[in-house]
């Protein structure tokens, strides 16, 4: 028993942190645990709280139930440690005269307070038993895997899932056991109680409609997401949502236009904002459906409460006992087959002191001993990396390696101290294991033939999240789209999520990513059906953008003091009560101020008083940080996450900062702005911030703004610095600033348009090509091959007035930026035209954004003399 173990030593029980947890355990520490226990004779309750007082567990009691059936009493297990109390729960089973102990954790349709519950508010409503019942919400996903109990079980009618189709396979039933994705999403819509997690989805009351159109992979195609998505409008679901984005960032894109009009038809479509932040603003990647009009784009905030899948293994203390052990749930780090972890090592802790932050960061002393033989404790501090705590311990041969802290949330399988193999634990657990040292005591810890994943054992553990918890996560995808909608929509909780997994790949899984965002979202709009009772796409989103809550930017380490940009955020993270119930509705969800060229200077919306008294509401704004695209306008490279910082801020004034809209009465206000001033326009600095309305009965709304402090039409498409593109003196093989302008190539008369294999060539022959990098996505980039001074003649055809011999084909249709693409020229155009020796370029013509098509001057255009000759055959 782990309470006897640590009493003998003297260590205070409720000091003692142990992160000591068994394969089921699912509690937080935060929140107080209730059990119910029933005793074999009539016995005192007052007998039983001696019995646990005087093993130093404080139970606080709830009630005492004295029938003649039923003879027990409740209580509560408050400020412990998930260990303490799985431990306290053992010990009570075990008391002679208790025969039960049951949790008296709240059932079916009683308080809710799973933690992205709490976070959008989504426990409120449900307290108010509204659950989303009647709302049919179709998913269009990888499928299901329908018999898991806490989906329903079963598909068809009556079912949780109770309609839908395999697109992939073309089967009537959407099932899913190999990939996983569409059965996490499901469970976090619409879970079941039924489980032991205390898991519910956010809006279980609601029927599924799952549309199979992925198979063991994460990749959709995307006529098969359009087939998914017109099924389900077809089949009439309320809300449709889609965790998958393809690569345009245009409204364009066929997946976005089906789901546009979709919405215009009035049902509710929820799409992931994608998760590549790393590209910073405007990314290419994951935009459509999401970009759509009227199409909501989930961003994704982390998780408050941490749930961690960990790995379970043992540890003794002292060699006098093997056989009472305790077990401690660790992060396995890399895993080198040199060196095994199964075995007992005794624990040799670097540094005596659990709060050290430079712990190893310098060489271990001389009389250090070889450290082959232990499991080393090492605290993950700030002061030096693992990089450089592991050269040290290498030093002194140190083979594995356990890292605490600096949290209770481990990081662990990206840490690669070569040689040895390591291993993390939570902070609470380190700082046990160094107690325990210096009261005098040796730790052995004790690990299996295997560590592997299959077979040992695991934990879930759930630690709550100071750092970035509530903010959105550092991969949630940036806006804007191109044509400066004010998107991402809103965020709801993505980061960190348990949910459903298919049974044969185990059953629940964590995950996380703008895709789990999206059901969440879509179980919001449920909820909301239900409360609200309407299903208008454009009331429920104008709604939902006005209460939500808006948060700080963090980089994922350090939280600024500004709010994140509305490209990150959107209008924040959704409140669902606050929608259920607000009286102000107002006549916008977000207002674009557009570029410096289409710079909207003056918006007027209505702001409508359903309550039934009269409202004052006090106008005000407050702006987010500025960032810019561009590192810098030399090299025009596209900065990516977290972008550098603008120090310039929009302003607003208002028509009237206090106005008062009767009940039942509607009111429009005027809105000025005046985009920032004094920044660097051609970095295309991205502002943003919320117009805020403050209500005398308490109501708060936001409207959030953005726009751009530059030009999108006078923006290079194509990277016009030498870093970016350039001549190539080997076409495969060449970095910036590449050759000069007029070099010459000497190449074999060509045979084909298409440049050899290089090891075809001649030694030293290089064949002229480009290098282009871009920048923001554009519909056209074009490349020809424009003769300038040619001994003889060729046909040439006039291009948006250059007189081109060919045209090398570039991209067709839209291209979505930020490419790096090598193209070769052999001598012979695409129609197979060899060229005669001359003095060539390649003109670069990219359509700028905002652009018409068929006007030369809206192309940016760029030349690159090169000579070619030929070698004599
Ligand atoms: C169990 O209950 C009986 C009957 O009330 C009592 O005599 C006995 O002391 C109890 N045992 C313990 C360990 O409390
Ligand atoms: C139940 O019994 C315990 C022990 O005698 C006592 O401390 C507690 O106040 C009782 N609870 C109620 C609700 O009567
Ligand atoms: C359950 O939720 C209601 C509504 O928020 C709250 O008033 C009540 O205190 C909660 N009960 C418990 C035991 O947490
Ligand atoms: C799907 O299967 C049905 C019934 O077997 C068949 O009629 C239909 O043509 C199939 N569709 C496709 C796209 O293969
Ligand atoms: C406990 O195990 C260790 C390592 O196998 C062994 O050296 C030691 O003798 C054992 N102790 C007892 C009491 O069995
Ligand atoms: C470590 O830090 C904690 C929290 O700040 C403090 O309570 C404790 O006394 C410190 N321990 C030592 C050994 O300094
Ligand atoms: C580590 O930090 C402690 C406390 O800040 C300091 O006393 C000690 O000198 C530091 N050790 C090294 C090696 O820098
Ligand atoms: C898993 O836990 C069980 C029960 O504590 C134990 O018997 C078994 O050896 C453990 N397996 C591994 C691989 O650690
Ligand atoms: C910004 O202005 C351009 C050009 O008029 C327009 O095409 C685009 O739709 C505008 N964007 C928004 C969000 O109004
Ligand atoms: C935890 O990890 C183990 C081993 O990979 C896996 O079998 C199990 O299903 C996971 N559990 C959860 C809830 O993720």
């Amino acid at each position: 028993m782990i309470l006897a173990r640590l009493l003998r030593l003297g260590i205070c029980l409720a000091g003692a942190q142990a992160a000591n947890i068994r394969t089921s355990s699912t509690t937080s520490a935060s929140q107080p645990q209730s059990y119910i226990v029933e005793f074999s004779h009539t016995q005192d309750a007052t007998s039983f709280y001696a019995q646990l007082a005087a093993q130093g567990i404080s139970a606080t009691p709830r009630l005492n139930m004295t029938y003649a059936l039923f003879t027990s009493c409740s209580f509560d297990l408050k400020d412990m440690t998930p260990a303490r109390i799985e431990s306290a729960v053992e010990y009570i089973a075990t008391l002679p005269n208790v025969t039960h102990i049951w949790s008296n954790a709240k059932r079916n349709g009683a308080n809710d307070t799973w933690s992205t519950h709490l976070m959008a508010q989504v426990d409120l409503l449900r307290a108010q038993g509204i659950s989303g019942k009647g709302v049919k919400v179709g998913i269009v996903d990888s499928g299901v895997d329908f018999n898991h109990p806490a989906l329903g079980g079963c598909f068809g009618p009556g079912c949780l899932i109770s309609y839908g189709h395999d697109f992939y396979e073309n089967k009537t039933q959407p099932y899913d056991n190999c990939n996983g994705h569409g059965t996490h999403v499901a469970g976090i819509l619409a879970a079941q109680s039924n489980n032991r997690y205390g898991l519910t989805g956010v809006a279980p009351g609601v029927t599924i409609g799952m549309y199979r159109v992925a198979g063991c992979t994460q990749s959709v195609d995307p006529d098969l997401a359009i087939m998914g998505i017109n099924q389900a409008y077809d089949d009439g679901s309320d809300i449709i949502s889609i965790s998958s984005g393809f690569g345009a960032r245009w409204s364009e894109d066929p997946v976005a236009v089906v789901m546009e009009r979709i919405v215009e038809k009035g049902v509710i479509c929820v799409a992931a904002a994608g998760n590549t932040a790393k590209q910073g603003l405007f990314p290419i990647t994951g935009g459509s459906p999401a970009v759509g009009h009227g199409v909501a784009s989930i961003a994704s905030v982390v998780n408050t409460l941490v749930p961690q899948n960990l790995t379970v293994s043992s540890y003794t203390v002292d060699l006098t006992d093997n056989t009472t052990s305790e077990d401690f749930a660790w992060q396995v780090g890399f895993r080198n087959t040199s060196i095994p972890w199964a075995g007992i090592y005794p624990l040799y802790a670097i540094s005596r002191d659990s709060n050290v932050t430079n712990d190893t960061c310098q060489p271990l002393p001389v009389d250090t001993p070889d450290l082959s033989n232990y499991v080393v404790l090492v605290r993950l501090g700030s002061a030096c990396r693992y990089e450089e705590q592991s050269e040290h311990l290498g030093a002194k041969g140190a083979e594995r390696v356990m890292f605490y802290g600096p949290s209770e949330i481990t990081r662990g399988t990206d840490l690669f101290p070569v040689p040895a193999v390591a291993g993390v634990v939570p902070q609470s657990q380190g700082k046990e294991w160094v107690d325990i040292l210096n009261s005098g005591h040796d730790v052995f810890l004790h690990f299996p033939a295997t560590v592997d994943s299959n077979t040992a054992n695991w934990t879930l553990v759930f630690s709550s999240n100071a750092i970035t918890g509530g903010y959105v996560s550092v991969t949630s995808s940036w806006g804007l789209p191109l044509e400066l909608d004010v998107k991402p929509t809103f965020s709801a909780p993505g980061a960190n999520v348990l949910s459903t997994w298919p049974l044969d790949l185990g059953g629940y899984s964590i995950q996380s990513g703008t895709s789990m965002a999206t059901p969440f979202a879509a179980g919001v709009y449920a909820l909301l059906i239900e409360a609200r009772k309407t299903k208008d796409p454009v009331v429920l989103q104008r709604i939902l953008s006005s209460v939500a809550k808006p948060n700080l930017f963090n980089d994922g380490t350090i939280t600024s003091s500004r709010l994140a940009p509305v490209a990150q955020q959107g209008a924040g993270l959704l409140q669902a009560f606050d929608a259920a119930r607000v009286t102000t509705l107002l006549g916008v969800q977000t207002i674009s101020f557009n570029d410096t060229d289409h710079f909207i200077k003056e918006v007027s919306f209505n702001i409508t008083n359903t309550g039934t008294t009269d409202q004052a509401y006090q106008l005000g704004y407050v702006n987010t940080l500025t960032m810019y695209t561009f590192e810098d306008t030399v090299d025009w490279f596209l900065a990516g996450f977290p972008n550098p910082l603008a120090e310039g801020y929009a302003s607003i004034s208002f028509s009237s900062t206090s106005v008062t809209v009767p009940a039942g009465a509607s009111l429009n206000v005027t809105v000025t702005a005046t985009p920032p001033a004094g920044l660097d326009t051609g970095r295309l600095p991205v502002y943003g911030g919320y117009i805020t309305l403050n209500s005398t009965s308490g109501e708060n709304l936001s409207i959030p703004y953005a726009g751009v402090a530059g030009s999108m039409y006078n923006t290079p498409i194509v990277n016009p610095s030498n870093r970016g593109t350039y001549l190539e003196r080997d076409f495969r093989n060449d970095f910036p600033p590449g050759a000069p302008a007029n070099s010459t190539f000497t190449v074999p008369v060509p045979t084909s348009p298409t440049p050899p294999p290089e090891d075809e060539l001649p030694p030293d022959v290089t064949i002229p090509g480009i290098h282009v990098g871009t920048t923001l996505g554009t519909e056209i980039v074009r490349l020809l091959v424009v003769p300038l001074e040619i001994n003889g003649t060729l046909p040439t055809t006039d291009i948006l007035g250059y007189k081109a011999a060919g045209e090398i084909p570039f991209s067709t249709g839209y291209i979505d930026g930020r490419q790096d693409v090598d193209i070769g020229f052999t001598g012979m155009l695409p129609d197979g035209t060899v060229v005669p020796e001359g003095r060539y370029e390649f003109r670069l013509l990219a359509l700028r954004i905002l652009g018409r098509l068929e006007r030369a001057k809206d192309y940016q255009s760029l030349g690159y003399p090169f000579n070619i000759r030929y070698l004599p055959r």
